[in-house]
C-alpha cells in the first residue's frame, strides 16, 4: 500500500457509519475537534463523506448552540467517563462541555475544496455554525472582554499541559463518581494523564452536573476557568472562516455581528502576548494574571491572523530544529515541566503542527512553515499514525492508526499547507 493508501484505509477503518472514531477502543465516540480534522481529510478523496462526518457531529449540538466535545452515538465499555457520567439525557447522548472550535474552518475548507457542487449542504450547515459561535460568545464571554473562558482542561483538547498546572490545583481532588479508568489499559500509563489529574477532571464534571449543565451556573461555580490562548486563537480563525461563509450564506446582520466579533477578538487576543517570556500566554481568569508556561498553543495566534509576532516564533521553532528536537513540542523542551513522552507536556501532535505551518506561511515565514510540514511527514512516515510522537526520541507513541494524524498526512501529501 503506499502511503496515501494507507491513510485513507486507517479513515476508513475508523469509519462507524458516518462518523470517524479517532482510534480504536481508546476512543470509541466522535469527538468534536477531532471530526473537523477528520472531514478535511476525507475532503482529499471522498466529499459526500466529509459533509458527512460534520452532520453527523452536528447531530450532538445543542439547542443554545453548543457542539459538545463527544457525541456518543453508540455504547461502548471501552471508555472512560461514559453517557452514564456525564447524565445528559439526550438523544444522542453527549458530554456537557465543549473543544477547540475547528468547526467554521472546517467548513470553509471543505467547500472550497469540493466547490459549487457542494453549496447546498454547506448552506443547510451554516445557521449551526452560527448559533455555536453565538454561543460561545454568550455562554463563555458574557462581558465580552474578547476572549473566552474554558472550564475545564478537557475544552482546551490539551489536558494534561503544564499551563493547567497551577489553575487546576485549585480544583478538589474528591468525586462522587468512581473513577474507573480505561485509557490505561489501551496505552503505557506513562504517556497518560495522571491519576490526581483524573481526579480533579472528573471533580468538574462532577459539579458540572450538579449545575445542571447551566452555562451561567457553570462559569460561576467552576474552580477551573482560564483563557487559553490556542482556544481562543482557534476561534478568532474560526470566526473569520464564518465570516467567509456568511458572505456566500448570511445577511449583513450576521456579517456585521461576526465583524464586531473579530475585531473585539483580535486586540484581546494581542493582549496574550507576554514580553518577558516572547510568548503568547494563556490567562488565569480567577487569579487574574498570565499563566508563566510557553506551550505550543502560545504559536496558534499565527493561525488567527495575527502575524506581528511571526519572526520571534520562527526563530524558536529553528533554533529547537537545530537542537534536534522534533516539531513542534506541545511544552516549550526549556520548561521545568517538560515530558517528552507524556500526552500534552511535550509530545508532538500533528494537528497543531499543521495550524502552526497554515499561521506562518500566511505571515510570510514560508521557511519555518516548510520546515514544521517536513519534521511532521518525517515523524509519521519513520514511526507510524500514531497519536503523537515523542519529541526526542521520535518514536510514535499513545494510540496507534490514529484518524487525524492520517487525515493530516493526507493534506500535507497533496501539498495543501505548504
Ligand atoms: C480523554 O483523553 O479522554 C479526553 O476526553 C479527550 O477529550
Amino acid at each position: 500500500m503506499t502511503r496515501i493508501e494507507q491513510a485513507r484505509a486507517i479513515l476508513a477503518a475508523n469509519d462507524r457509519g458516518g462518523y470517524t472514531v479517532p482510534t480504536d477502543r481508546l476512543y470509541p465516540f466522535q469527538w468534536n475537534w477531532d471530526s473537523a480534522f477528520v472531514a478535511m481529510g476525507w475532503a482529499t478523496f471522498d466529499g459526500a463523506r466529509a459533509w458527512r462526518e460534520i452532520e453527523r457531529l452536528l447531530e450532538g449540538q445543542w439547542e443554545d448552540g453548543l457542539v459538545p466535545q463527544i457525541v456518543f452515538h453508540a455504547p461502548s465499555d471501552d471508555y472512560f467517563p461514559g453517557p452514564e457520567v456525564w447524565g445528559i439525557k439526550r438523544s444522542p447522548p453527549t458530554s456537557g462541555i465543549t473543544q477547540p472550535p475547528v468547526l467554521a474552518s472546517a467548513v470553509r475548507f471543505v467547500l472550497e475544496r469540493l466547490g459549487e457542487a457542494d453549496e447546498a449542504r454547506a448552506a443547510a450547515i451554516y445557521p449551526k455554525l452560527v448559533l455555536n459561535h453565538g454561543w460561545w460568545d454568550a455562554a463563555r464571554d458574557p462581558g465580552h472582554t474578547g476572549l473566552v473562558a474554558t472550564l475545564h482542561p478537557w475544552e482546551t483538547g490539551m489536558d494534561n499541559s503544564p499551563a493547567w498546572d497551577a489553575a487546576l490545583e485549585r480544583v478538589p481532588t474528591q468525586t462522587t463518581t468512581p473513577i474507573q479508568r480505561r485509557d490505561t489499559g489501551h496505552v503505557d500509563a506513562t504517556f497518560r494523564p495522571r491519576g490526581i489529574e483524573y481526579q480533579r477532571f472528573i471533580h468538574l464534571v462532577d459539579i458540572f452536573r450538579e449545575a445542571g449543565w447551566k452555562p451561567e451556573r457553570m462559569l460561576a461555580v467552576s474552580p477551573f476557568k482560564v483563557a487559553d490562548v490556542a482556544t481562543n486563537a482557534i476561534l478568532l480563525r474560526a470566526e473569520r472562516d464564518l465570516l467567509a461563509l456568511a458572505e456566500r450564506f448570511g445577511s449583513a446582520v450576521e456579517r456585521a455581528a461576526v465583524k464586531e466579533r473579530i475585531a473585539r477578538k483580535q486586540t484581546a487576543l494581542a493582549g496574550l502576548w507576554h514580553e518577558p517570556l516572547g510568548a503568547y500566554l494563556s490567562r488565569d481568569l480567577i487569579a487574574g494574571e498570565a499563566i508563566p508556561v510557553r506551550t505550543s498553543a502560545g504559536f496558534l495566534p499565527l493561525f488567527a491572523g495575527l502575524h506581528g509576532k511571526a519572526d520571534v516564533l520562527a526563530t524558536r521553532l529553528q533554533d529547537w530544529h537545530a537542537r534536534d528536537i522534533a516539531l513542534v513540542p506541545s511544552t516549550d523542551p526549556d520548561e521545568p515541566r517538560f515530558e517528552p513522552q507524556r500526552y500534552w507536556r511535550g509530545p508532538v501532535w500533528s494537528v497543531v503542527n499543521w495550524m502552526i505551518a497554515e499561521g506562518l506561511r500566511e505571515a510570510g515565514a514560508a521557511d519555518a512553515s516548510a520546515l514544521v510540514l517536513a519534521d511532521t511527514r518525517r515523524l509519521v512516515g519513520d514511526a507510524g499514525f500514531s497519536e503523537y510522537f515523542d519529541s526526542t526520541s521520535r518514536a510514535g507513541i499513545g494510540g496507534g492508526t490514529f484518524s487525524w494524524t492520517a487525515a493530516i498526512d493526507l493534506l500535507l501529501a497533496e501539498g495543501t499547507a505548504a
